[in-house]
């Protein structure tokens, strides 16, 4: 039996489209306010913000977030505290990969991965935790739990991210801290090939409403939960 989460304020990062987006609906139509992240898409995210209300989210509002860039970080920092005072739940979703093997990307490359995917996160994390009350749940990969042909940049920033996470969990007993791990996922990063995004989304918000039940700084493994 899960939390009934109808007016918790959610923060997704990377919610202008995949799985981010989808993750958003889904607190949307649970009647949860819903904070969102774009990066390069402006209008997707404004369409994702009616959505949201349509689906009867009390309150939606998109920022721009470039997680590689702490003034982005701190002005939706403040943005959230000015609309909601707190947060209840944090999804970091946002992510980027560079599709090519280590030795054909250049050093800008391995930059922006780990600063949006690992730096950009741990950043973000750290100046929501102080406002957070309930959970952190951060989007990693299959590739952290398995050998996999990704390239080793995005794998490493995924990894140092799943480790992030379990020491937090530690330090912060208090909420739930989890990792959820999608598996090759219907999205631009993956070519719209593979699980579908909603599907992802749904498991997001079954961890956060204590309907998949998770150990603290745990992995869950999207390959568990296949498309129905
Ligand atoms: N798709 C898969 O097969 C798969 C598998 C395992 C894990 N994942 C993980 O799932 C998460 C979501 O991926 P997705 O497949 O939904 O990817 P996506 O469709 O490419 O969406 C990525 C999101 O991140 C935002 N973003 C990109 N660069 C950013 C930056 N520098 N700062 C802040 N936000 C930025 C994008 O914003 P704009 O669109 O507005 O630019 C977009 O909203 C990522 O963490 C990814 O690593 C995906």
């Amino acid at each position: 039996m899960g939390t009934d989460l109808a007016g918790k304020s959610v923060l997704v990062t990377g919610a202008s489209i995949g799985i981010g987006r989808e993750t958003a609906l889904r607190f949307a139509a649970a009647g949860c306010r819903v904070a969102l992240t774009y990066f390069e898409h402006r209008a997707e995210a404004e369409e994702v913000v009616q959505r949201c209300l349509g689906l009867g989210a009390p309150d939606a509002f998109a920022v721009s977030l470039q997680l590689a860039d702490e003034d982005s970080i701190c002005t939706l920092l403040e943005r959230v505290i000015d609309r909601y005072g707190a947060l209840d739940i944090l999804i970091n979703n946002a992510g980027v990969i560079s599709w090519k093997p280590l030795l054909e990307q250049d050093f800008g490359e391995l930059d922006t991965q780990v600063n949006v995917n690992l730096l950009g996160v741990m950043k973000l994390t750290w100046c929501f935790l102080p406002l957070l009350t309930d959970a952190v749940i951060t989007v990693g990969s299959t590739a952290t739990l398995h050998q996999s042909r990704t390239p080793p940049p995005y794998c490493a920033t995924k990894w140092g991210l799943r480790g992030f996470v379990k020491a937090l969990a530690v330090e912060h007993p208090d909420k739930l801290i989890a990792s959820v791990h999608p598996t090759v996922t219907a999205t631009r990063m993956n070519d719209m090939q593979g699980m579908s995004p909603e599907r992802v989304a749904d498991v997001i918000y079954r961890i956060a409403a204590g309907e998949i039940e998770v150990e603290p700084g745990g992995d869950v493994d999207l390959r568990d939960y296949p498309n129905e």
